[in-house]
């Protein structure tokens, strides 16, 4: 397993339509366990795969107990409407209130290949559309109205405007038990 740098504001792989996954294979269980490392590593509840540079449809999440790899994830339901503040590892220290349905039925692959449903709220659902977003190139600040977006756009442009990168290194906890 290897921890992989994260993609920040300003990568292109973060706007990119991600492409299905053709065939759960070796390479893709190695993304997947690469990905909740990287995740675990960086105390996220969910990453996409393109935020690590890789614009395959492959997400992982790990909320309120709940932790599985998604592949080809699609929505087949979404019910009724719920504020709460969201993040984004690929948008450090940014936060602001993100309104999405409050309930999903969520379809995918699982590590192995099979197809998996899931009917789920709070958190959970909240961090699958916010994960399925990223695989259609979508950011969370998307869905704010058009002032506060661009202020916060234009916000992290300014306070980001000399990094020499946008690749963000991921260490391991000193601590940590895996
Ligand atoms: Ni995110």
């Amino acid at each position: 397993m290897a921890l992989r740098p994260l993609h920040l504001l300003g990568s292109p792989a973060l706007r990119e339509e991600s492409a299905p996954v053709d065939t759960v294979d070796d390479a893709v269980r190695q993304l997947v366990d690469d990905m909740f490392q990287t995740m675990d590593a960086s105390r996220g509840v969910g990453l996409a795969a393109n935020q690590i540079g890789i614009t395959q449809r492959v997400a992982v999440i790990d909320a309120e107990g709940q932790r599985f790899a998604m592949i080809n994830p699609r929505l087949v339901e979404v019910e009724g409407k719920a504020t709460a503040e969201e993040g984004c590892l690929s948008i450090p220290d940014v936060f602001a209130d993100v309104t999405r349905p409050e309930r999903v039925v969520l379809e995918a692959l699982d590590a192995e290949g099979r197809p998996f449903r899931l009917e789920t709220g709070g958190l959970t659902a909240r961090a699958i559309q916010h994960e399925i977003d990223h695989l259609d190139g979508i950011l969370f600040l998307d869905h704010l109205g058009p002032v506060k977006r661009k202020m916060l756009f234009s916000r992290w442009k300014k306070e980001h405007k000399d990094d020499a990168t946008w690749l963000k290194e991921v260490t391991a906890e000193p601590s940590a038990s895996d």
